[in-house]
């Protein structure tokens, strides 16, 4: 492990609004070097064909927005395909269309909870050169249908990924919901940890052999791993220590641990942007559940990670979750966890999902293109910075705030980024209902952060320049930039173009003590740069 050398040291933040200095003692709680795609992403399962689109057409678009992320963190995003329709789906090999749902109301209006995918569904992996997958099987049905399915798809899925495509494997999405599903039960109430982990055991066996029939070379170069056991939460009907001591990782094939978060629900009493999405105290609590847990497998030496998770669950609410506000904490969510050892992030989305970070085609219920939870995903990645060149470790600058927090980036031992989001709501509309305010309303407050390096470095400082994240307010879903760019559909296609009526190359000046000083208006985001 790399011990960063903290540069930054004592670093004293003072929030002017407030004018309490707060002293922060010396940064030695950095995490450890990142690995690489932190900024991964998990497409449910039903909507992968949308998102992805066939080899006769495949979805540039999203391409586009994937490459954007590869070129900021320096691989792409690891893509999950999977979620709760993983576990719904069954295969017919005589279809020839790649995916067949229907709705049900009374269980989802999001996506079908009745799937039948055909051979062609994997033709969806061939259109995003340089991506890997996990693709998530299904465990959730039981009897014959599951098996016939587990059995029919393994060999085209290891054919369609093979040994480049092919990321990590996954069986089973949320099974500590399966006796307690909102959208109906699927296993027994005795159904405990032990039987689990038999059945886990068995079905990853089944896929094991017909991966070595069909591709024997995915095992023979060490990519037949799980991220398991991709629990819901914390505190559901199956405990992960305890399934971990059932012998979860008997075959010792599990890569990662992977958990699955959200920070509530989308039609849960009482949540509010403000009060849920952007208050970095409800982000450290939500997060310390899964550091509890982590600790406790410490001993494994295999990484934490959240393989599926993002803002409210139920896909997320209107005017909350596709919000800038929710990019924010998109931002703040991620950050927090790079500083506190969570390895890898995989955001989830699905076609028409409020929380998603672009909408993959048009439909009757959401247009095409990029949004504005997207834009947190580019800060995060630029803020991470290349993960493949060099050692990059972060550190959480706590404020001891709920509207405010501050991260540093260490790139091989020394301080390059340091990261400021400011999360106090402002609405640019009245009360967020889309009617622009007169001119006499008062002007967009803002709050100044300064940040104190020891004085006898800042003569090896040679420059210092700001990237923002913007909007007009915590309740816009368009008109956001990041660094002034837009990555908006209709510009490039999803790629990167700089405005030319947003401010950028802003640069700052280190005083003659150290101290860094930057303005942010409420509900933005900024990284500075420092170059050294
Ligand atoms: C990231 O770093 C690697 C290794 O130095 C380099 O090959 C690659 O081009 C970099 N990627 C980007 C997008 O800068
Ligand atoms: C499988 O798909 C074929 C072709 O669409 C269809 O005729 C058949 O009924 C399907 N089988 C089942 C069990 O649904
Ligand atoms: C490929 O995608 C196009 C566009 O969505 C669709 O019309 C076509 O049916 C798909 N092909 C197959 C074989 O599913
Ligand atoms: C199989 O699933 C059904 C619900 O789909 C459930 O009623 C039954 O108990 C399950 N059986 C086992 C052995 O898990
Ligand atoms: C699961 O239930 C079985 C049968 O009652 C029992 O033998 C086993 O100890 C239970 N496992 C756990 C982890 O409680
Ligand atoms: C696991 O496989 C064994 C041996 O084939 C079988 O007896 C057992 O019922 C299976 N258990 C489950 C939960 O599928
Ligand atoms: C922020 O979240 C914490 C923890 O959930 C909660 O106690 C607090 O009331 C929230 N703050 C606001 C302003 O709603
Ligand atoms: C984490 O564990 C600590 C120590 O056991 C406990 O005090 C704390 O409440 C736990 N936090 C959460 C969020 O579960
Ligand atoms: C999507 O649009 C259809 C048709 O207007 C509607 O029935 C359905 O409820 C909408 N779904 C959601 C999640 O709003
Ligand atoms: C890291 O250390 C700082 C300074 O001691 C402290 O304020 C902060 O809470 C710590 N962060 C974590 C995630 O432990
Ligand atoms: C912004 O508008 C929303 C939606 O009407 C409202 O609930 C919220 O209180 C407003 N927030 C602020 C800071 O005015
Ligand atoms: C800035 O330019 C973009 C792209 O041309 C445009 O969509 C947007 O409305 C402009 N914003 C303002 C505030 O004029």
């Amino acid at each position: 492990m790399l011990v960063p050398r903290v540069i930054a040291g004592s670093v004293l933040v003072k929030v002017a609004l407030c004018a309490i200095p707060l002293s922060i003692s010396p940064v030695q709680n950095a995490s450890k070097p990142l690995l690489e795609s932190f900024v991964s992403y998990s497409i449910e399962f039903s909507s992968f064909p949308d998102f992805a689109g066939n080899s006769s057409q495949p979805n540039t678009f999203s391409y586009n927005l994937l490459t954007n992320l590869r070129d900021l963190q320096g691989s792409y995003p690891i893509i999950r395909v999977g979620g709760n329709t993983e576990d719904y789906a069954t295969f017919n090999e005589s279809q020839t269309v790649a995916l067949v749902g229907s709705f049900d109301f009374s269980r989802s209006r999001d996506y079908p909870t009745t799937i039948s995918i055909g051979p062609e569904y994997f033709d969806s992996y061939s259109t995003w050169p340089g991506v890997t997958y996990i693709h998530g099987f299904s465990m959730g049905k039981n009897g014959s249908a599951g098996y016939d399915t587990l059995v029919g798809t393994v060999p085209l899925v290891c054919k369609a990924l093979g040994t480049s495509k092919v990321a990590y494997w996954e069986l089973g999405n949320e099974p500590d919901l399966f006796k307690t599903s909102s959208q109906g039960p699927v296993r027994p109430s005795w159904w405990n940890e032990t039987d689990y982990v038999e059945e886990w055991l068995n079905k990853t066996r089944i896929i094991r052999q017909l991966v070595q029939q069909n591709c024997p070379d995915v095992i023979t170069s060490g990519k037949f791993k799980f991220y398991a056991p991709n629990f819901a939460g914390t505190s559901n009907s199956l405990n992960l220590i305890t399934t971990w001591n059932a012998g979860l990782n008997a075959d010792n094939d599990i890569a990662f641990i992977d958990s699955h978060n959200y920070i509530g629900g989308a039609t849960q009493p009482g949540v509010t942007l403000q009060g849920t999405l952007m208050n970095h105290t409800s982000t450290v609590l939500s997060i310390n559940k899964h550091l509890n847990e982590s600790r406790l497998l410490a001993y494994t030496g295999l990484p934490y990670i959240l393989g599926e998770t993002n803002s409210l669950y139920n896909e997320g609410a209107p005017g909350l979750s596709n919000a800038f506000g929710a990019a924010l904490w998109g931002v703040d969510f991620n950050l927090y966890c790079a500083a506190t050892g969570i390895a890898r992030v995989h955001m989830h989305q699905g076609t028409n999902y409020r929380y998603q970070s672009w909408q993959p085609i048009d439909t009757v219920n959401a247009t095409r293109g990029t949004k504005a939870p997207y834009y947190g995903n580019i800060m995060v990645a630029a803020f991470l910075g290349n993960l493949t060149a060099g050692n990059v470790s972060i550190a959480d600058v706590e404020l001891g705030s709920t509207y405010q927090n501050a991260y540093a980036a260490y790139v091989d031992g020394r301080l390059e980024r340091i990261a400021v989001i400011q999360l106090n709501a402002y609405n640019s509309t009245v009360n967020g209902r889309g009617i622009v305010p007169a001119a006499t309303t008062k002007p967009r407050p803002t709050e100044t952060f300064s940040f104190q390096l020891p004085a006898g470095q800042t003569s090896a400082l040679k420059g210092l320049h700001v990237q923002r994240l913007l909007a007009n307010g915590s309740d816009a879903i368009t008109g956001i930039t990041f660094d002034g760019v837009s990555y908006n559909l209709e510009l490039d296609g999803g790629k990167p173009v700089t405005l030319n009526n947003v401010t950028r190359g802003e640069v700052l000046r280190a005083a003659q003590d150290g101290t860094i000083s930057v303005t942010l208006p409420w509900s933005s985001a900024a990284i500075l740069n420092l170059q050294w």
